[in-house]
């Protein structure tokens, strides 16, 4: 039997007196897509950036495709096939969409991925591929358009899809994804929200999408994990999440 693509275990995470993550366990499977919610506070983007090496929890293990994780440089955990976006866009605004786009290959390249194809002669050759896969994943994603414009001239929505473009390059297995509907208009969240399927279907990606839009999150994800005060409090499929009466009190107790 092959283990999950991703296996959080028992994480914790404290800011000193703040337990940020209080043990939450869940996984991942390949080509799943998986939600992660829970109201403001819960612990969602501290969860992802364990995950990718921005953060190291005190104890606990997080697992991608069986290699424990905690510890690791980030560039490292990319190299593992993990990609992701930030919750507040983390582009280089004064860089052109496709500068922002290869930026992707540079995280992962000093980690490996493309490392020992760079070591190797045909240099040259290698960043002529990588340009490739970023032009095709421009043109996934609606932006060949707008390849050559500087990101900070661009509207917000066209940014998360740079962004989501920019994870993508080097074909990660996991995607993180922490509020891309932030900021969108509702007919962009739909856009976004069958890209997302696409992916997931047709090249097998993972995804543990952060979400407040519960639209998209119930749309979208083939299973829901929810966090609040850094504890998982419910998990199962996205409408019987919806009427956990733990989930409801837990966003009413935010919401008052
Ligand atoms: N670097 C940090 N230093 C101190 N406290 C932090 C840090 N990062 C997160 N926290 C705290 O940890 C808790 C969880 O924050 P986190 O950002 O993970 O929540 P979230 O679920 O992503 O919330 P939101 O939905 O508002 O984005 C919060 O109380 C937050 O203030
Ligand atoms: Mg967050």
């Amino acid at each position: 039997m092959s283990s999950p693509l991703l296996q959080v275990a028992e994480v914790r995470l404290a800011f000193g007196g703040l337990q940020a993550l209080d043990g939450p366990s869940f996984t991942v499977a390949d080509g799943e897509i998986v939600g992660l919610i829970g109201p403001n506070g819960a612990g969602k983007t501290s969860l992802f950036n364990c995950v990718s090496g921005l953060y190291r929890p005190q104890s606990g293990s997080i697992r991608v495709a069986g290699t424990e994780v905690i510890g690791v440089p980030r560039h490292r955990v990319a190299s593992l096939g993990v990609g992701r976006t930030f919750q507040n866009l983390g582009l280089f605004s004064t860089q052109t969409v496709l500068e922002n786009v290869l930026a992707g290959a540079y995280h992962v390249t000093r980690g490996g991925y493309w490392a020992s194809a760079l070591a190797l002669p045909g240099v040259a050759r290698t960043e002529a591929r990588v340009r490739a896969e970023a032009r095709e994943l421009l043109s996934a994603l609606s932006l060949s358009g707008v390849a050559d414009r500087i990101a900070g001239t661009l509207p917000f929505g066209t940014l998360k899809r740079v962004e989501l473009a920019r994870a993508l390059l080097g074909s990660p297995r996991l995607l993180l994804v922490d509020e891309p509907a932030n900021g969108l208009i509702q007919s962009e969240v739909a856009e976004l929200g069958a890209t997302l399927r696409a992916l997931a279907a047709d090249r097998g990606t993972a995804i543990l999408l952060v979400e407040h839009h519960m639209g998209l999150v119930m749309s979208t994800c083939d299973r829901v994990v929810v966090l609040d005060f850094g504890r998982l409090i419910a998990e199962g499929a996205p409408a019987d999440v919806a009427r956990d009466p733990a989930v409801i009190t837990a966003y009413l107790g935010t919401a008052a």
